[in-house]
């Protein structure tokens, strides 16, 4: 077993370089599926969740080649398989978009129920609602989803939630249907426009991804394009908590400022300086000794998003005041907060609110990841608190973010990732 050791206390100083968007890479790499042909994709984030997508493809027929670290060529025109396999499916929540990717190409899917973190109940009710309106049967059994269609054809889909996978798996499915497709209650987020401009680069036709409605004319085929993924919102919002919460000051490169508008708001709000200098894709966050808490209330982009709301839970712990944190999107995202009281956080969950009550330190402590977000959190933690943190099931981190630890090393953090033998290796060794 893996787990990361902090001695904490040590400001974040330095610069960063940002990787390329987790949640957009993983709705890019199963797009790529309806070019029928190469795609060259460049700042893919090196991470398990975009590995797994890849070897999704692979099993399916499709050539990948990496040209660098961060660059890869998927030839699909030799794809012979419209079936996903169960190991790889019940890992990831992107699985799902092979479902959209091979209705739109091929007519018929047959994908297991996605996986993911655990962060609450995710039905995908509202992906297959969508694939049954432009003409597809479904049936879901044994776990396995199976789409088929004689032909897809344009309609009007109203979203009931707004909901980012649903949005991106009717984008898949609806590039090459007959006619005009028209979303209402779309997702907004940044990977939406990216996977719309990533489509449209291969000769979709989709306009108005960024707004609740967007349009789509279906066109007879696509071919092969080269893109590069947007820089990941998120990592980047932890990055500037992280700078915050140490007090540091930290150079971040590569990123998209107007992205990240919802967290910027709100550290400012508690007394972080955070400089954009306009026309260039740098941020520099510079914290302070003490800051005053505030309200969050996660919600769909431009809200603040949920995928930030633990970090910043944490940073709220070291705030002076009293915080409320409104979890609206998944109903059991708090699971972190009891790992969290462990280092002396003062934190009351009911339901959907976190009554955050600052404390003056956090201190090091045995603590588990029990998901992607939340293993971030303890790191932000763990880099603030008073002796030496070490965070179990690492593996969640290595989902989403690239190299962590050797980017946080690299601002001066005191972390290491250590490899422990646990009880299955101690078996195999008697
Ligand atoms: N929902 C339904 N029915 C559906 C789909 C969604 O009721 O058919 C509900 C969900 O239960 C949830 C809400 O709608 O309450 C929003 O879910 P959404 O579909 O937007 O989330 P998702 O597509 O499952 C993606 C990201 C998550 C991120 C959410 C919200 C990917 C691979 N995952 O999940 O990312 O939290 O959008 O922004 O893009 C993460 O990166 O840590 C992560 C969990």
């Amino acid at each position: 077993m893996e787990k990361f050791i902090i001695n904490g206390g040590k400001p974040l100083v330095g610069e960063v370089r940002i990787s390329g968007a987790k949640n957009a890479a993983v709705a890019i790499i199963p797009a790529s599926i309806l070019a029928g042909g190469t795609c060259i994709i460049d700042n893919v984030p090196m991470i398990s969740d975009v590995e797994v997508a890849l070897e999704i493809l692979s099993t399916m027929g499709a050539v990948i080649h990496r040209l660098e670290k961060n660059k890869i060529e998927i030839d699909t025109s030799g794809i012979n398989d419209s079936k996903v396999p169960y190991e790889l499916a019940r890992s990831t929540r992107g699985s799902s978009y092979f479902l959209g990717a091979l209705l739109g190409r091929f007519k018929k899917a047959s994908v297991p129920l996605p996986g993911g973190c655990d962060i609450g109940s995710r039905p995908i009710d509202q992906h297959i609602k969508c694939f049954e309106a432009l003409g597809a049967t479904v049936n879901i059994s044994q776990g396995i989803v199976d789409a088929q269609a004689d032909r897809l054809i344009g309609t009007q889909i109203y979203f009931d939630k707004v909901t980012v996978g649903g949005t991106i798996n009717a984008l898949l499915a609806c590039c090459q249907a007959d006619g005009l497709t028209i979303i209402e209650n779309a997702a907004k987020e940044p990977h939406i426009v990216d996977l719309a401009n990533f489509l449209n680069s291969m000769g979709a036709d989709i306009m108005g991804a960024g707004t609740d409605v967007i349009k789509i004319k279906g066109v007879h085929s696509m071919h092969g394009a080269e893109y590069s993924v947007i820089p990941d919102q998120i990592e980047a919002g932890t990055f500037m908590v992280a700078t915050a919460a140490t007090g540091g000051n930290v150079l971040l490169k590569n990123v998209i400022p107007k992205h990240l508008e919802p967290i910027t708001v709100k550290l400012r709000k508690i007394g972080v300086t955070v400089e954009i200098e306009d026309d260039v894709d740098n941020m520099r966050v510079i914290g302070a000794k003490r800051y005053h808490g505030t309200d969050i209330k996660t919600e769909p982009h431009p809200g603040f998003p949920t995928d930030m709301q633990p970090q910043m839970t944490t940073l709220l712990s070291m705030c002076e005041g009293t915080s409320m944190v409104t979890e609206s999107i998944f109903e059991t995202r708090f699971k972190y907060v009891e790992e969290l009281r462990r280092m002396n956080a003062d934190i009351t969950v009911d339901s959907r609110v976190a009554v955050v009550k600052g404390v003056d330190k956090l201190m090091g402590a045995p603590v588990k990841a029990c998901d992607l977000r939340a293993g971030a959190a303890l790191i932000i933690a763990g880099l603030c608190a008073e002796g030496t943190t070490e965070i179990e099931d690492i593996h969640h981190i290595e989902r989403g973010y690239e190299e962590m630890e050797v980017k946080l090393r690299g601002l001066g953090a005191d972390i290491v990732k250590r490899y422990f033998p646990d009880d299955k290796d101690m078996r195999k060794a008697l």
